[in-house]
């Protein structure tokens, strides 16, 4: 199927749950907005520019304040603001594959954009300009619309689906662009461009921040500096993904050297079956808490098997938080518009939200994997001294292998990171099928 018959069944999906959405809510249309640039403090410069994502739900058009307006009935409404402006260049509209999905209206005066939506109907609004919507006679925060929006966003449809596919395509160009690099010596900064490069994207592009981490550095979960005096790493942790029409990928890779301590290459190539595996325990409407609590089980073993954990079965290694100390993130989550996407922890259309499990109580995902989610696979291990020292320094020190510890510590910790599409029959590993 092609980009134009793909969009257009994910469009016509859209409309017929949003026109459910409004009978429920009595209401006659919706309006979702891109949004506004911002402004850095006391500055004419702007931070880089992220449009609305349920905007992003509905149509690709790149750029600020365009506005959408849906009645069911009628033809999607799409106006694009276009001001007259020889400063800045406004993309050019150009019929692609998405445009005749809509009646749209090119504006170059910024009233006429909020004019004539509400019309004296209940039109709600859903967006980050809400004193021009409130303005314009619109509904703003209208009772059980958001849920609603994230609620249609959980399920993947094949448009979707295939946009993440390209964002993983052009991710895993830059991850093994990066790890060239990376063994040939560069810099976290060699490989953060050397990512750039190859997955052809400009920082504003990302779905976020490269994580590019050397040696110990690893050992932050969201590391950000991209150090450039730091050559012939022995470790690279590298969390990257990238996007294509507002869908993002994310993915983690770790890699080590000959010259990384031989304890560290065993515990990572064991770390790649035990990411396999737990993305082959997956199974339709699994709870993703039960699949971070299996997480652990095997985190337990591992470090049990490697000598790090001592005198200790599984059960009173989680029970006494050591895997808790080398594993201390969620196992995954939602992923799509948003890298930590929507609806993690919704169990309805109204908005029900699943019971933190006990046992991990900030988990980010806490509801059934169900067919047409997409959820990411990512466990790790971790040498992270704040973490470690107090179990050092406590009753239960004995059962943990610091020498071993220590020689690890400089290597920073590992984590292994796949996008996985459910559906009716299993799993389908998106980040796989590009990237070993
Ligand atoms: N890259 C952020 C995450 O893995 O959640
Ligand atoms: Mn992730
Ligand atoms: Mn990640």
């Amino acid at each position: 199927m092609g980009l134009r018959e793909l969009f257009q069944n994910h469009l016509q999906t859209l409309q017929s749950e949003t026109a459910r959405t409004l009978a429920e809510l009595n209401l006659d249309g919706l309006v979702l907005s891109a949004g506004i640039p911002g402004w850095y403090f006391e500055d004419d410069q702007n931070p880089p520019f992220r449009s609305n994502h349920h905007f992003r739900h509905w149509c690709p058009m790149e750029g600020s304040q365009h506005i959408l307006l849906f009645i069911p009935g009628q033809k999607l409404q799409l106006r694009l603001y276009q001001p007259a402006d020889f400063w800045h260049e406004s993309k050019p509209f150009e019929p692609d594959f998405w445009g005749d999905s809509y009646s749209v209206q090119i504006v170059t005066d910024e009233e006429k954009l909020w004019a004539n939506l509400a019309d004296g109907k209940r039109v709600a609004y859903h967006g980050p300009e809400t004193e021009k919507a409130r303005k314009a006679g619109l509904e703003v925060e209208a009772e059980g619309l958001l849920s609603r929006l994230n609620w249609q966003r959980l399920v993947k449809s094949p448009y979707e689906i295939h946009c993440l596919v390209d964002a993983t395509r052009k991710a895993a160009a830059g991850h093994k662009a990066a790890e060239r690099s990376f063994r040939q010596g560069g810099s976290e900064l060699d490989i953060h461009f050397a990512f750039m490069q190859a997955a052809r994207s400009q920082e504003q592009d990302l779905p976020y921040e490269n994580i590019i981490a050397l040696n110990e550095k690893a050992a932050y979960l969201h590391y950000g500096a991209k150090r450039d005096e730091v050559h012939n790493g022995k470790v690279l942790l590298i969390d990257a993904g990238a996007s294509t029409r507002g869908y993002g990928s994310d993915i983690t890779r770790t890699y080590a050297t000959e010259d990384a301590p031989e304890e560290f290459q065993a515990l990572l190539t064991d770390m790649g079956t035990l990411q396999a595996g737990l993305v082959n325990a997956i199974t339709p409407n699994m709870m993703m808490g039960d699949l971070h609590v299996f997480a652990h089980q095997r985190i337990a073993e591992l470090l049990i098997r490697h000598k790090i954990i001592l005198d200790c079965d599984v059960a009173k290694a989680i029970d006494l938080g050591f895997t808790m100390a080398f594993f201390p993130h969620g196992l995954g989550h939602m992923l799509g518009l948003l890298v930590h996407d929507v609806a993690g922890k919704q169990l309805d259309r109204a908005g029900a939200a699943s019971a933190p499990d006990p046992r991990f109580p900030k988990l980010r995902t806490t509801r059934p994997l169900q067919p047409g989610t997409v959820v990411t696979v990512e466990p790790g291990v971790y040498f992270i001294k704040m973490l470690l020292e107090p179990i050092r320094q406590g009753p239960n020190c004995r059962n943990l292998n610091w020498a071993l510890i220590d020689r690890l510590m400089p290597c920073g910790g590992i984590r292994i990171e796949d996008n996985i599409h459910v559906h009716e029959q299993g799993v389908r590993n998106l980040t796989r099928e590009h990237l070993p």
